[in-house]
Parts: C-alpha cells; sequence; structure tokens
C-alpha cells in the first residue's frame, strides 16, 4: 500500500493506473475509521480495479472550532486498517497540502445546502464540495462510494458532480450499525459510557416512526412527534431536529405518499449524532 501526502504524488499514482487500463476506485473520508468505512472500501473494491482512501479532517466543513479540535485522529490505527484491508493507496495530505497560501476557489452547492444539516450548520456543504472537488481532482477516479448516512451529504455531492460534469459514477451505500442499532461514526468514539448507553433513543426514534407508517400513519406531524418524544424521553440526550423530506428534493412533506427520508439529529454532550431512515408509504 502506498501512502501519499501531496496532491501531486497522488495524481501521479492515479495516472498511472488509468494508463495501466485500471478502473480507479475513491473511498473520502476524514479517518477514524470503523466498520462503515470498511464497507465502502469493499463496495469499491466491487467496482474498480485499484481502491485509494483519502484520509482528511477538512478544516473548512468544521462551523465549531472545538468540534475541528476534538475530532479523532488516530492516524497510525487508520493506516494499519488500510493495510489489513488491501487499500492500494492512501492519500493522507497535510492541511497546508491541502490548502496553501493564496488557496481562495470555493464550490458553492445549491439549495439541496440550505436545509436540514445546512440550516444548522452555515458553510459545512461548502466545505465538503470544495474538499471533494478537490479529492475527485488528484484522484480524477472512475466511481466514488458515499455512506447514506450523511444523506445530505451524498445528495448535494451526486448535484456537484452532474453539475460540473465530473464524470465520476457515484455509489451510496445504506448505514453500518452495531448490534443495538445506533448507526457507526467517528464521532461515537467521544461519547461516555453512559451517553453510548442513551444513544440508541436515535435509532429508536426512526424505528418508533417507521413502524407507524407502515401501522398505516402517513401525517408527517404526527410520526415527527413521535419520534421526538422517544428522544425527549432519554434524558442524556438533547434533541436538535428530526425531519422528514423528499429524497430527491429535501423539501419538507406533509405526508408520506411515496418515497421519504426521516433525518435527525441529536446531541449527547458536546457530541452531535446524526442519523436517517428511508421510507416508502
Ligand atoms: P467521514 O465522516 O469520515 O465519512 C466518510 C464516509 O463514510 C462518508 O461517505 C460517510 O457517509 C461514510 N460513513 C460514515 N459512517 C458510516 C456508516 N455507519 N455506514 C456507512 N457509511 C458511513 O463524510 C465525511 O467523512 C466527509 O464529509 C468527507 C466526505 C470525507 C469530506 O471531507
Amino acid at each position: 500500500m502506498q501512502v501519499f501526502t501531496t496532491p501531486a504524488a497522488f495524481s501521479a499514482w492515479s495516472d498511472a493506473q488509468r494508463v495501466a487500463g485500471r478502473r480507479v476506485g475513491l473511498v473520502p473520508t476524514m479517518g477514524a475509521l470503523h466498520e462503515g468505512h470498511l464497507a465502502l472500501v469493499a463496495e469499491a473494491r466491487r467496482h474498480a480495479d485499484v481502491v485509494a482512501m483519502s484520509i482528511f479532517v477538512n478544516p473548512l466543513q468544521f462551523n465549531r472550532p472545538d468540534d475541528f479540535t476534538t475530532y479523532p485522529r488516530p492516524i497510525d490505527d487508520d493506516l494499519a486498517m488500510c493495510r489489513a484491508h488491501g487499500l492500494d493507496a492512501v492519500y493522507a495530505p497535510a492541511a497546508d497540502a491541502m490548502y496553501p497560501t493564496g488557496f481562495e476557489t470555493h464550490v458553492e452547492p445549491g439549495a439541496l445546502a440550505d436545509v436540514l444539516e445546512g440550516a444548522q450548520r452555515p458553510g459545512h456543504f461548502r466545505g465538503v464540495t470544495t474538499v471533494v472537488a478537490k479529492l475527485f481532482g488528484a484522484a480524477r477516479p472512475h466511481v466514488a462510494v458515499f455512506g447514506q448516512k450523511d444523506f445530505q451529504q451524498l445528495a448535494i455531492i451526486r448535484r456537484m458532480t452532474a453539475d460540473l460534469d465530473m464524470g465520476i459514477e457515484l455509489i451510496g451505500l445504506p448505514t453500518i450499525r452495531e448490534a443495538d442499532g445506533l448507526a457507526l461514526s467517528s464521532r461515537n468514539r467521544r461519547l461516555t459510557a453512559e451517553q453510548r448507553a442513551a444513544a440508541i433513543c436515535v435509532p429508536r426514534s426512526l424505528r418508533a416512526l417507521a413502524d407507524a407508517l407502515a401501522g398505516g400513519e402517513h401525517d408527517t406531524t404526527v410520526l415527527t412527534a413521535l419520534a421526538r418524544s422517544v428522544v425527549l424521553a432519554e434524558p442524556l440526550a438533547r434533541f436538535e431536529h428530526l425531519e422528514i423530506v423528499h429524497p430527491d428534493t429535501l423539501q419538507p412533506l406533509t405526508t408520506i405518499a411515496d418515497r421519504a427520508v426521516a433525518v435527525t439529529a441529536v446531541w449527547f454532550g458536546d457530541v452531535r449524532l446524526i442519523d436517517n431512515v428511508l421510507l416508502a408509504a
């Protein structure tokens, strides 16, 4: 496995792969790897001959300085996991290789970034589209794999890839969960044991919502209130938002007539967890 720290070195590797006729797969991450990230790697393998992972904690997408500084960075463990899982290359640039002095160009997402997470975290998605465009530019992959756990992020990156004619195949993978239902997340490792136990109220609230829909309740006000009550019953949880929107437009729905997605964010101390569930009437 080769490890690169500059865009030029990573691009040279990727160019050589394409010249040799190989399909290049890219899995962008911020490290602190878990089984969810590794599932993306396994999926990339099915669609590409060589797979690279990027590991970069992107300062542009953090709207709270403390979240950026406390974000876990176990780079040695991450590289060992990448080696053990057969990655061909890792791209782990330092911040000044990614954003050297004089850097000033950003990718501005559209209306998809104004709602949900975007409304709660100003500038977040502009940071994501900018770094992902740079990663795509350095790697020029045939295919890139993202998790549906970050549902809005995937929708925005799909839009960017189409709007900017990037010609990259995007694959979205369903969320990988712990046995008790909690979505795997790098931020989970910052939870205390008590908060970790309490955090199952998040998938539980989404399950209650999906069950009520299956039972015939289509009114999103009723469904939202039900899910919210599950989180409010947990003393260690601080409810932030839960919305039911159309999966393509991300616009709110009053009733579920067809497809929908319920997205939520809940705080445990200073750790913010997100989750979502896809729904069909
Ligand atoms: P990060 O949070 O490290 O996530 C990297 C990728 O792993 C994303 O596509 C995310 O959706 C996916 N992922 C995270 N948890 C998952 C789970 N439990 N199951 C399946 N996939 C999961 O998302 C980012 O980094 C950054 O915003 C990035 C795209 C790398 C840009 O900086």
